[in-house]
């Protein structure tokens, strides 16, 4: 199979992971170009990437089959359809869209074009995360009872302009950034029957709440707790996935071993998962972190099979549904003030 031609949309803080990740799959991919307004990020990427800059997108979309949307949210539905109106197949970064009428422009646009288009949930794609599910689906810890998953983050360092306003960001963080733990909910308990939140504005200087809480009642009688800060005083352990079963709660931690806004794509990490039951067991010990390469291997493997991608725009767009539900809710009851 002949390398992808890659255009790498957007060169922010998430670009060198996606290059890093197209490095560790070799000749499966070339990036041709990286393209942002701004040229000192898009310069410093492309020496890494071995590509060229380019400050419009749209001028390069015929020289490559795919492109790897990488932009702030508000642009997502634009760029996105741009891309596969020319022919190309689409990575695009999570959120889908910041409104369902713009996830369900990009959809409308997907088929009509017959290419490929994931969002990128980068955690399902993980060894550990898909040992979890597995653990979980055979059954031998009893039934799931309960997901309960904490992300506690700091933007400090980090935070960009468009992230500090709804209308660019789409919300806040449970919008932003829960769906990393959504999708794990959904893919694990499948699908929603309500869903409630709270937030608050903790110390982050932006209009979204900073810090929220949400729960989940799933269609399967299970139930979903979402805790998310971006305002931690220090960031123990980054993502915890817990299944509460019959038997043992079974726990997924993902933690980063230095400082991942500062050190970004250097940053090393441990990853485990121990069984909590009569005795404990350590199921899984790894240094995968944020490893964007399972993820970006699944695509191709969609582009090239024109199988759908687990992570495709229907599963985006229930992601976001879910979230938006809850903000509706949250704000008839003054809950996200
Ligand atoms: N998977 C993850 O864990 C993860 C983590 C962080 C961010 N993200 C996602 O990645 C995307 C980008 O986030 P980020 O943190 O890199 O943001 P960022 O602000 O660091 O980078 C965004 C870049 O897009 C550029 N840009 C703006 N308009 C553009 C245009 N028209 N064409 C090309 N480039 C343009 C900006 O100049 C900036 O360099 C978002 O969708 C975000 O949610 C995902």
């Amino acid at each position: 199979m002949a390398a992808h031609r890659i255009g790498l949309i957007g060169c922010g803080w998430i670009a060198p992971f996606h290059v890093a990740g197209l490095s560790q799959l070799g000749r499966q991919g070339e990036i041709v170009w990286v393209a942002d307004p701004n040229p000192e990020p898009a310069l410093a990427l492309a020496r890494e990437a071995g590509a060229r800059v380019i400050a419009d997108y749209r001028t390069g979309l015929q020289d490559i089959d795919c492109a790897f949307i990488l932009v702030p949210h508000h642009l997502h539905a634009q760029v996105t359809i741009d891309c596969l109106e020319a022919g190309c197949h689409v990575l695009l970064e999570k959120p889908i869209a910041n409104s369902l009428a713009e996830a369900d422009s990009i959809i409308a646009a997907a088929e009509q074009a017959g290419k490929t288009l994931m969002v990128a949930y980068p955690h399902r794609y993980k060894k550990s995360f898909r040992l979890f599910k597995q653990i979980i689906d055979s059954g031998k810890y009893g039934k799931l009872i309960m997901l309960d998953s904490l992300m506690d983050d700091s933007v400090e360092g980090y935070l960009a302009e468009w992230m500090t306003h709804k209308a660019t960001l789409g919300g806040g963080c449970l919008f932003s950034a829960s769906g990393h733990q959504l999708d794990i909910m959904l893919w694990i308990s499948g699908d929603v029957h309500a869903a409630y939140m709270v937030g608050t504005r903790g110390r982050v200087p932006m209009e979204g709440e900073d810090t929220a809480a949400c729960i989940l009642k799933f269609k399967n009688g299970s139930i979903g707790v979402v805790r998310h800060t971006w305002a931690s005083p220090k960031i123990r352990i980054w993502y915890t996935m817990e299944a509460m079963c019959e038997k043992a709660h079974l726990i997924l931690t993902c933690t980063p071993l230095g400082d991942q806004n500062t050190e970004g794509v250097n940053c090393k990490w441990q990853t485990r998962i121990v069984a909590l039951g009569k005795q404990e067991e350590l199921l899984l010990e790894s240094d995968e972190g944020l490893d964007l390469a399972p993820e970006i291997e699944h695509f191709f493997e969609c582009v090239d099979t024109g199988r759908r991608p687990e992570t495709d725009d229907a599963m985006a767009r229930k992601v976001s549904a879910v979230v938006l539900d809850a903000y509706h809710r949250a704000a008839v009851d003054e809950a996200n003030v």
